[in-house]
């Protein structure tokens, strides 16, 4: 019965998917413009011309990224840097790695303004701290699109926000790990970057559905692994060393679920089996670890957002309207159907 509830929730996936141009196929790995670091994308030199989209008609973008601190994160970074590749006849990208820095991110914004693009695009590294570098850029004329992740911001100082409902993915998370467990247990909470919105509301969806509705679960430990796989790990072996009786853990992402499960099996334990697992993203590496029965689920959420978001900017650029939230739909997968549908995995 599981099994025909996630396909149909991945048949409506897909046809959100396809509807924002992120099909499952594979993107063509094509010549990328290297990425710059947050120095590289900063003000030309003096005798390089400032304003690179003077007397062109391509659109100019900036994307302060975050880093590299997932997979998730590399499949995103791949979606932008490949559609800006294939279409470099009308697009110009300027990108800068911001190595997780808040900091960083805001000069690449500052950089991206002194360059005079058409519009700005970043994922937050955090929620707070943006708004006088935001109203900076709505005084020089040029719209911020917020990627994936939200920012703490008055609605007034970003043109969009493009990316998943958070919270929901947590709700979606708390549901399977009830159902995995029999609605009891005790379990752990590998929680993403502090301050990060992705974080932030996948542990208020998951702990508000889980206390709601599951009274003989207990969360027994909630701690930041910072969307790292190595992380990850590192908190679940403490976790483990506290906690010897947890039936699962929820990560809010799938790198540190990937991390725990090595933890697990290096306590002697069977992850999957004695430990179960749900976390959220959707990358190979997880469907892998779904289809060798150590990892059991996993809530989907769409990396593969480079066409929506040049598309997108070319709007903004051409002064349309765009929606002040373009929301992905987002599948759940489940061991028992990973086989299935690993090779159609795009990333
Ligand atoms: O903002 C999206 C989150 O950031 C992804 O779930 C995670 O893997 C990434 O690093």
């Amino acid at each position: 019965m599981k099994k025909r509830l996630v396909s149909s929730i991945l048949c409506a996936a897909m046809l959100t998917a396809s509807i924002v141009g992120c099909g499952s196929a594979a993107p063509e790995k094509t010549a990328q413009a290297p990425a710059q670091t947050v120095e590289e994308a900063e003000t030309p030199k003096a005798d390089a011309p400032a304003a690179t989209d003077e007397g062109s008609d391509k659109l100019v973008v900036g994307f302060a990224q975050i880093g590299q601190e997932s997979g998730w994160r590399d499949a995103e970074t791949m979606s932008i840097q490949t559609y800006a590749a294939e279409h470099s006849d009308t697009v110009e990208l300027k990108f800068a790695d911001a190595q997780q820095k808040q900091e960083n991110q805001i000069k690449a914004i500052k950089s991206f303004i002194e360059q005079d693009v058409d519009v700005i695009g970043l994922a937050p590294v955090v929620e707070t701290g943006w708004d006088q570098v935001f109203a900076e850029a709505q005084d020089a004329g040029i719209p911020i699109i917020l990627l994936d992740r939200t920012a703490d911001v008055d609605e007034s100082l970003y043109a969009t926000f493009i990316g998943s409902d958070f919270i929901e993915e947590g709700k979606e998370a708390a549901k399977q790990m009830a159902e995995l467990i029999g609605g009891k247990g005790k379990i752990v909470e590998l929680e993403g970057t502090v301050g990060a919105s992705a974080a932030t509301d996948r542990k208020t969806g998951f702990d508000e559905e889980i206390a709601a509705n599951y009274p003989d679960i207990e969360i027994v430990a909630s701690q930041t692994g910072d969307f790292t796989r190595a992380q990850g790990k590192e908190v679940m072996e403490s976790f483990l060393k506290s906690n010897p009786d947890i039936v699962g853990v929820y990560a809010h992402n799938d790198d540190m679920a990937l991390g725990a499960i090595e933890a697990i099996k290096e306590a002697g334990l069977k992850p999957g089996e004695d430990i179960v697992t749900v976390s959220v993203d959707g990358v190979k590496g997880i469907f892998e670890a779904m289809v060798a029965g150590e990892a059991n689920c996993t809530v989907e959420c769409n990396p593969l957002l480079g066409p929506l978001f040049f598309e997108t900017a070319a709007k903004l650029k051409n002064g349309e309207s765009v929606e002040k939230w373009v929301k992905s739909v987002d599948g759940v997968f489940t061991s028992d159907i990973a086989a299935d549908v690993i090779d159609s995995r795009a990333y």
